[in-house]
């Protein structure tokens, strides 16, 4: 499988070549040994508790990762040890896997998934139909928009490949990413659902459609719909509706996944849980998909310094999120921090996650206290 021409692909490739891995294309990872980490790469790991082994019987712990990580030095042993379950922070959205029509680029990703395999960890593929980082191709011929049918088509094809080539090694899809902004300022909306290229040229249906599709894909894949903000009470509702609806017409879905992007003084605790809860009464489950939690009071404000009281307070707002998260275990089978290390994470500035250089911060013990109460 060809690996893609930028410079990080080129990083890896040539760390894959140092490692004798090479060429690993998914078939080939039963056998591939784990690759070996150059000595230099990253720093030590140092003996901490596992936050997989602490929450176990509750629920599974993951992060968002990469194939860098996963590869290079020790991370990936902090990776194996910390986390049960991973999602690939980019590698496997569609404007990575098929920047053009009938061509994929599976081999970052799949360096992503094999390794997770390999070491036993769950999978969540992220994400198969979202209106960002869409694969650049599929709205457009000749410089006017497709029409239903052809969208519908190529949608089709592209669930087909990708959940295919991933049979049996992603555990659950995030089919459909954002479906709803109600009253989200600035974005293009009807009835709450946003106006997306998806929801413009097939309708509302693109969900049911994509659902569909990723079950015939996949029978044995776990289908989740997934979500920021999922706390509001409007997007809860149109959640709500969109299960319902699905069950109704009996396409298959398993759950909501929450992103859970969260700040020092937001969202509610109470109306996450509110979600989560009325999510499980329809007999779905719910995974957090996303969690982190900005050095910032609210979503907007200015990050703060990281000040050891700023730390402590982002401690004690982990610790309430997983406190809810331990009392409603029955109806959450996963919960994963959207990036492992600050330097790294999607929301850097605001040193959102659980380690800092690879190192737990008083969030990371937070967590680990909260799973012993
Ligand atoms: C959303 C998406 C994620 C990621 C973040 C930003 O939450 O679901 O895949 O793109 O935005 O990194």
């Amino acid at each position: 499988m060809p690996l893609t021409a930028s410079p990080r692909a080129a990083l890896l490739a040539a760390l894959l070549l140092a490692s004798g891995c090479a060429g690993g294309a998914a078939s080939s990872a039963a056998a591939t040994p784990a690759a070996p980490a150059p000595a230099d790469a990253a720093p030590a790991v140092p003996p901490i508790p596992s936050l997989a082994r602490a929450y176990q019987g509750s629920f599974l712990v993951g992060a968002a990762t990469n194939p860098a990580q996963v590869l290079m030095g020790d991370t990936h042993e902090l990776i194996a040890r910390q986390f049960n379950v991973i999602v690939a922070d980019n590698d496997m959205k569609p404007l990575l896997l098929n920047r053009r029509e009938g061509r994929y680029e599976f081999g970052m990703a799949d360096q992503v998934v094999d390794w997770a395999v390999k070491n036993g960890i769950k999978v969540r593929g992220h994400c198969l139909v979202w209106h960002q980082q869409a694969a650049p191709w599929i709205f457009t011929q000749d410089g006017t928009p497709v029409s239903r049918e052809v969208l519908i088509a190529r949608m089709r094809t592209y669930i087909h490949d990708v959940v295919g080539h991933y049979k049996g090694k992603v555990w659950a899809w995030d089919v459909v990413n954002e479906a709803f902004a109600p009253g989200e300022p600035g974005i293009d909306t009807e009835m709450g659902w946003r106006r997306s290229d998806w929801y413009r040229i097939i309708g509302p249906d693109y969900i049911a459609l994509a659902f569909q599709f990723a079950h015939e894909a996949d029978p044995d894949a776990l289908l989740f719909y997934n979500d920021y903000d999922t706390e509001s009470p409007a997007k809860r509702q149109l959640i709500l509706e969109l299960v319902r609806s699905l069950q109704k017409k009996g396409i298959r879905i398993d759950g909501v996944g929450h992103q859970a992007h969260s700040y020092l003084s937001q969202p509610d605790v109470a109306d996450l849980e509110a979600t989560i809860r009325e999510v499980a009464r329809l007999g779905v489950k719910n995974h957090v998909t996303e969690l982190d939690v900005s050095l910032r009071e609210r979503w907007g404000s200015p990050v703060l310094e990281a000040t050891p009281a700023v730390l402590k307070r982002q401690a004690e707002r982990y610790a309430d999120l997983f406190r809810m998260f331990k009392r409603n275990r029955e109806a959450i089978d996963a919960v994963l921090i959207w990036g492992i290390s600050d330097e790294t994470a999607w929301r850097k500035e605001a040193q959102p996650v659980l380690f800092s250089e690879y190192r737990p911060k008083p969030a990371f013990w937070a967590v680990i206290e909260e799973a012993a109460r």
